[in-house]
């Protein structure tokens, strides 16, 4: 065990060691027979205390009275106030607010399990909602001046509730001055608290409440077992500006006041974590042991607490003379979470983490609030209910606690590491069908929490029923942080965080309009003049998306304990596929090289043969004697989609070096080794490929059959080589690299990443200036011709192969657009330069046009993640452009990318989300083009691709931009067979 470790014995606690535990009654007991043999107790105890207490005092110290109230407020548990909902006003009400009447809206409550739906109105006055539904004049009549909003038949959500969010702890963009999200001083710090370190600066507040987000739970990282004390914030800022009047229900000890009948107990929340993040202080034996040490010292405080009060309230004072009351600031909310009074969040992969944290939840007998990122929650639901209801006796006190805690999921991030290598989009179906709640959250900013409403939308589309996939970003955290009273649902009294939304929430794309938070309107004010949900004016964007059904793959998933295999069945000769509504192909000729051969609206079969379309229409003679038969249900067959950016088939899991190509050398940090005989280091992405890693499979099964992949890209933690490598681009279906038609262009493009130096990072990048001239040498003169980086470098110089260059900010994208010049003044060439990333490339979109470079953004949606990143153009709500038509209109060849291997099988929402967001301005042609011909392009690999009609995706009951869509087959002309997935 690391030395960091305290394992001091504790000032105050010693005299205590002796205090026997108290005999609990039988573990598994039921709630309701426990509270009336509780009650009956406590009436007997009460009796015989009252005349004990008559005939035996001697001594009585000058406070007993402070200490019979802090043992009489032992047994209490934190509740809302009575009658919580009839108040007037909420105590987060600004005054002056003027009340607000949302009118013909279609209204999800959150209320009745989801169920709940109100055609009408909402009222939101002094923070609260006054009423929902129909709402009499006479509510809103006194009131001087009241806003309306027409809904026009809108859907209104209570604001999002984000259950796991680092906001304001790890802020952005991220500096070396704001990383407060772990602590780096032992395993249990029970004693740290996220708002000591609470950034009110952070660029994501408002970010997150234009997605609809108004309340998060701020927790410390991971890298502690128990980390700190979490907060519930809502992101409106305050008047006050201080962090201190962020926080949703302070527990009363954070400002010194105390309970009363008046303002009883509130919860208190804390994180706590297990399995390979808390490396740092030994492995998962270490890690047990330090959660049981610690609970262990609380659990001594806690027990001479209730020996102390037991005598105290049985009078015996001579016995606790010179003692006084056990407590210890370090400890002490640890001996909360005992006392059932703290909503704990615990951080925990693996089926073998749960399973210790559910024994240690029984050893000390506490609840756990939920489980968070739990990616293998949904193969053990049995375990997660064994998370006791205990109830016993302590004095006069009953306790209860346990139940079956929330488990807390990503929808796709899965993969990154080992404990999440058996995570799975069918996780949050799983869980509800077992009876388990579920909650979506962000893990912000690992996720950007403005697409929180996202992982609900993708939850829905893996089978999550719709109702559910709501709550689980509504009410279901609001329950699990305690705040069910006020947040996550709308009723009359609960407090006025609304939002109202330019289609149905679970629709891809799902924008808010309007957002209120303690009813000030934050988001959507109609002197902002933004333009939102234009082109989703068609009826069905109000409705509740349409999903596939997965029941077959969701049983076969469980079946395999999370890994099914993904090799699809393969047919070589024909393939009818009926009820095909949409064909489009490749085609050089065509605007956007896309070309679509059937109307819509008409239905046709479809013949492949070796996996080539052969005929097209209604009476396919070619069909009759095909292998198999697929029924489309009006669903399209599309040019497969590409993907680049990632490292995908680079490595398996992105933290595990051992399942990757490993450390490039960086020529700007020291020579390579000289046997390479070459200065740069430069070398070939097809050297490392590997096939079959579930990502790839997997991004196959998704319709993304080509991928291209270079060694390096920027990272946030560590400091990136400089050259980056050669791409190599390949089919991520292929078996291995030999296989007829696997490697597509050995050679694709050469790689630069321009960083600077990472705010985490202890180790000085090369500097900016250093990186371009390096650059500027390397392409100008140059290395010897008979090395690999000289050969390269002028090829890229000449303008034979294209140079990608990971790069953000617009000053880094303006220095390499006059090298350009530059260079092929010098070179009296033309180069293929393409920037990726380019967060900031709409400020100088203009110029890049000129120029003749393209762009590949990353992250598809922005996000001002380090300063280079921080000049985004959020699109709607906030602004009118995205990056994307900005460029488009500037006449840029823009293409989307990602950035992690688990991203590429959602490539196909990414671009429906990037068409959508433009509020219709760009057409489904030019969005497919966005990941597959114009990254075809501007990689030159068009010939490559198109030379035989590339690989076609059949979707099953929509287009790739529907979420009622499913891919069932890709064929693939090139390897002359069909893939039925
Ligand atoms: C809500 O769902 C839970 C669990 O499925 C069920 O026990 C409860 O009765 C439901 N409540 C309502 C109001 O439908
Ligand atoms: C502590 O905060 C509560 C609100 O949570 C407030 O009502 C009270 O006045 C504050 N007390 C002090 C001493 O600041
Ligand atoms: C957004 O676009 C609308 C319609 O084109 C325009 O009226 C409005 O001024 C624009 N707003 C901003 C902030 O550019």
């Amino acid at each position: 065990m690391d030395s960091k470790m305290g394992y001091q014995e504790l000032p105050g606690a010693s005299s205590v060691h002796d205090a026997r535990r108290r005999p609990s009654l039988p573990k598994t007991i039921l709630l309701a027979l426990c509270t009336a043999v509780a009650t009956a107790t406590v009436l007997t105890c009460n009796t015989f205390l009252q005349s004990a207490a008559s005939q035996r005092i001697h001594y009585v110290p000058l406070n007993a009275e402070t200490i019979l109230t802090r043992c009489a407020a032992l047994g209490e548990k934190p509740r809302p106030p009575t009658d919580f909902l009839a108040r007037d006003a909420s105590d987060r009400y600004e005054p002056g607010t003027k009340s607000t009447l949302v009118k013909n809206a279609r209204i999800w409550t959150g209320a009745r399990n989801g169920t709940e739906i109100v055609y009408g109105d909402v009222y939101l006055d002094k923070g609260v909602v006054k009423g929902i539904g129909y709402i009499p004049e006479a509510l809103y009549a006194s009131e001087r001046e009241v806003i309306v909003v027409d809904a026009k038949g809108g859907w209104v959500t209570p604001g999002l509730v984000d259950l796991h969010s680092h906001v304001g702890v790890s802020s952005v963009p991220e500096l070396h001055g704001t990383l407060d999200v772990n602590s780096e001083h032992g395993p249990i710090l029970p004693w740290l608290r996220s708002i000591d370190a609470f950034n009110t600066h952070d660029d994501a507040f408002q970010l997150a409440i234009a997605g609809g987000v108004t309340s998060v739970q701020v927790l410390p990282g991971s890298g502690n077992a128990i980390a700190g004390q979490a907060f519930m914030f809502k992101l409106r800022k305050t008047s006050d500006r201080t962090p201190s009047s962020m926080v949703l229900e302070p527990p009363h000890s954070l400002n010194g006041s105390s309970a009363n009948s008046e303002h009883p107990m509130r919860w208190r929340h804390m994180k706590q974590a297990c399995g390979e993040s808390l490396i740092a202080y030994g492995n998962r034996m270490d890690s047990m042991w330090s959660y049981r040490w610690a609970y262990n010292e609380a659990r001594r405080i806690k027990d001479s607490q209730d020996v102390y009060c037991a005598k105290a309230e049985a009078g015996l004072w001579d016995e606790l003379s010179g003692q006084n009351y056990p407590d210890n600031l370090q400890w002490e909310a640890l001996v909360d979470v005992l006392r059932g009074r703290v909503k704990v969040s615990t951080h925990c992969y693996e089926e073998v983490d749960l399973d210790s944290m559910v024994r240690l939840t029984n050893e000390f007998e506490f609840p756990i609030a939920s489980f968070h990122h739990a990616s293998e929650a949904w193969l053990v639901p049995n375990l997660l209910k064994r998370t006791r209801v205990v109830c016993f006796l302590h004095e006069l006190a009953l306790t209860e606690w346990g139940g079956t805690p929330t488990v807390g999921v990503f929808a796709a991030v899965h993969r990154y590491k080992r404990e999440s290598f058996r995570g799975s989009g069918f996780a949050p179906r799983v869980l509800a069908d077992n009876g388990i709640p579920v909650v979506m959250k962000s893990d912000h900013p690992i996720l950007n929490s403005r697409y929180l409403m996202y992982e609900a939308q993708q939850a829905h589309y893996w089978g999550l029923p719709p109702h559910l996939a709501l709550l689980s970003v509504t009410a279901v955290p609001a329950t699990a942080a305690g705040m069910s009273h006020r947040i996550g649902v709308l009723q009359e009294g609960t407090d006025a965080d609304v939002v109202l939304w330019d289609s149905h929430p679970l629709q891809l794309g799902a924008t808010p309009r309007k957002v209120w938070i303690d009813g000030i309107l934050q988001i959507g004010a109609d002197e902002e003049g933004i333009v939102i949900g234009k082109g989703k004016e068609a009826r069905q964007f109000q409705e509740v998306p349409n999903v596939p059904n997965w029941d077959k793959e969701r049983k076969e998933a469980i079946k395999w304990d999370g890994l099914p295999p993904l090799a699809p069945t393969q047919y070589r000769s024909r393939v009818l596929l009926r009820n095909v509504r949409e064909v489009t192909v490749r085609d050089p000729d065509a605007e956007d090289r896309l070309k679509t051969l059937l109307e819509p609206g008409e239905l046709s079969d479809v013949v492949l043969d070796r996996g080539r379309i052969t005929c097209i229409g209604k009476h396919c003679l070619g069909g009759i004697n095909a292998e198999v038969e697929i029924d489309l249900q009006g669903g399209a067959i599309a040019p497969s989609l590409m993907t680049f950016g990632s490292p995908l088939g680079v490595e398996e899991i992105m933290l595990e070096a051992s399942t990757g190509d490993g450390v490039l050398f960086d020529p700007l940090h020291g020579d390579p080794p000289s046997i390479l005989g070459d200065k740069g280091g430069l070398v070939r992405t097809a050297d490392a490929l590997k096939f079959g890693t579930r990502n790839a499979l997997l991004a196959h099964r998704a319709g993304v059959t080509y991928a291209t992949s270079s060694l390096e890209k920027t990272t946030y933690f560590t400091s990136p080589a400089f050259i980056a490598g050669l791409s190599v681009t390949f089919r991520t279906g292929s078996a291995h690299a030999l296989e007829p038609g696997a490697v597509i262009k050995q050679i694709t493009a050469l790689h630069i990443v321009l960083s600077r130096t990472s705010p985490s990072s202890l180790v000085g990048q090369a500097s900016v200036s250093t990186q371009i001239a390096a650059l500027r040498r390397l392409l100008l003169n140059g290395e010897p011709d008979d090395t690999e980086t000289g050969h390269w470098f002028k090829r890229a110089a000449q303008g034979a192969i294209p140079l990608v260059i990971d790069v953000a900010s617009a000053d880094i994208m303006a220095v390499l657009l006059r090298l350009k010049v530059e260079v092929e003044q010098a070179r009296g060439s033309l180069m293929k330069m393409v920037f990726f990333r380019a967060t900031e490339a709409h400020l100088i979109a203009d110029e890049i046009a000129r120029e003749k470079v393209g762009i590949i953004l990353e992250p598809a949606r922005p996000f001002p993640q380090v300063w280079d990143e921080r000049r985004i153009l959020a699109g709607p709500p906030l602004t009118n452009d995205t990056s994307l038509v900005r460029l488009m209109d500037a006449g840029v060849t823009v293409a989307i990318g990602c950035r992690d291997a688990w991203q590429p099988v959602n490539t196909r929402f990414d671009v429906a989300w990037a068409a959508l967001e433009t509020n219709g301005r760009i057409t489904r042609q030019k969005a497919q083009a966005l990941v597959t011909t114009n990254l075809e392009k501007l990689l030159d690999i068009e010939g490559w691709i198109d030379e035989d009609g590339g690989d076609l995706v059949a979707y099953q009951g929509g287009s790739i931009f529907d979420l009622s869509r499913k891919p069932v087959a890709v064929a693939s002309p090139r390897r002359g067979l069909v893939d039925v997935l």
